[in-house]
């Protein structure tokens, strides 16, 4: 453990809805966490397997709350372990690692006003940014799409902290949003905000490139996360290490496993933090990631480990 993570103790866990589990955390030196802001995620160390698998998860919280933080995890199904061993093995008491919180997703602080989307489980970073923006006093609106009622996490306490400001989508019922409708007429200054499958999230900001919202004031989250896949070679070049990278590792974890400097906040494709630079690949680069542009991604000089894989004889890298 360093200064930027923690050992937690898992001090309650409850089913919030159909395959969601709430985890809540505090420190297991009884000292409070550090204030974050709303948006923020942190990476859990997970116990499964031989390896700790490290996913990251939102705070779903207050964040002026110093002795507990709050989680929620989907069921994924496959799992190489990380959603399943919570689901299914994880017991009050138990400890845990998690890092420090860090923001990819948040709020504007010079929006004039706030309309924030959630899809499923993309409800766990909106529902402490809706906290937020209530304690502010701020304009804004929730809209929450899910599966089925079964499937919806934390309608109750939404619609507790913003009365008269969530909007349901109930999917089961064929209704979903229109976001077309939903971005037509704001008042200038509004910022949007949505987190929710892939899916959805592109379907969004496309709508709103095309009905002329500026992209400053688009931002997303994707839960995006390491697909396996098939192994394959890597020569280190400056230290002359080579290894394969099995089918159910990410790049970036056979890279952290054999001690090679790269850097990772989000694991998911998203924060340009694992950037690292290609000097041959006798192949074909797998991009998985939504950092790079569809330019830097044909020049094939850059890949994110976290996410992206590769399918050739070998690929090297500057490091
Ligand atoms: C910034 C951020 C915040 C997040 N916040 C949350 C949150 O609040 N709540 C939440 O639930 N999740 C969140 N996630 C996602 C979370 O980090 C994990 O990715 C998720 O819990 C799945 O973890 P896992 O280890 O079970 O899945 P993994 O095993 O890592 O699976 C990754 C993907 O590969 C697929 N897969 C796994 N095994 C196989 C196989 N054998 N064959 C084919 N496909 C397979 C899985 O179905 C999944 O689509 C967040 C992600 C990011 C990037
Ligand atoms: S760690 Fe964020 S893009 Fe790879």
């Amino acid at each position: 453990m360093n200064e930027s993570s923690f050992h937690v103790v898992i001090d309650a866990v409850r089913d919030v809805a159909s395959g969601i589990r709430e985890f809540t955390f505090r420190r297991a030196d009884g000292q409070p966490f550090p204030l974050y802001s709303a948006g923020s995620h942190v990476v859990v160390s997970v116990p499964a397997g031989e390896r700790p698998r490290r996913n990251p998860y939102s705070l779903l919280g207050d964040p002026n709350e110093r002795m507990s933080w709050r989680i929620a995890v989907r069921r994924q199904e496959p799992s190489r372990g990380g959603s399943a061993w919570l689901h299914e093995q994880a017991r009050v008491g138990d400890r845990l690692d998690i890092t420090a919180p860090m923001n990819l997703f948040p709020l504007i602080s010079t929006a004039r006003s706030h309309l924030l989307v959630a899809g499923g489980i993309g409800v766990t970073p909106i529902l402490s940014q809706a906290r937020e923006l209530a304690r502010r006093g701020a304009d804004f609106e929730v809209h929450y799409a899910w599966r089925s009622p079964a499937h919806a996490a934390y309608v109750a306490e939404l619609e507790a902290l913003a009365p008269g400001k969530v909007h349901h989508y109930d999917e089961s019922q064929g209704v979903r949003i229109d976001f077309k409708t939903l971005f037509a007429g704001r008042r200038l200054g509004t910022h949007f905000y949505i987190c929710g499958p892939t899916p959805m999230v592109s379907a969004a900001m496309e709508g709103g490139a095309a009905m002329g919202w500026p992209a400053t004031n688009l931002h997303s989250e994707r839960f995006a996360s390491a697909e396996p896949g098939e192994p394959f070679d890597v020569l280190l070049a400056r230290s002359g290490q080579r290894i394969t990278v099995p089918a159910d590792l990410s790049l970036l974890e056979a890279l952290e496993q054999c001690g090679a400097p790269v850097n990772a906040l989000c694991r998911g494709g998203a924060c340009g933090q694992c950037e690292t630079p290609v000097l041959s690949a006798d192949g074909e680069l797998l991009h998985h990631d939504v950092y790079l542009s569809d330019a830097d991604k044909q020049a094939g000089k850059l890949v994110m480990p976290c996410v992206s894989r590769f399918k050739g004889a070998c690929l090297t890298l500057d490091l």
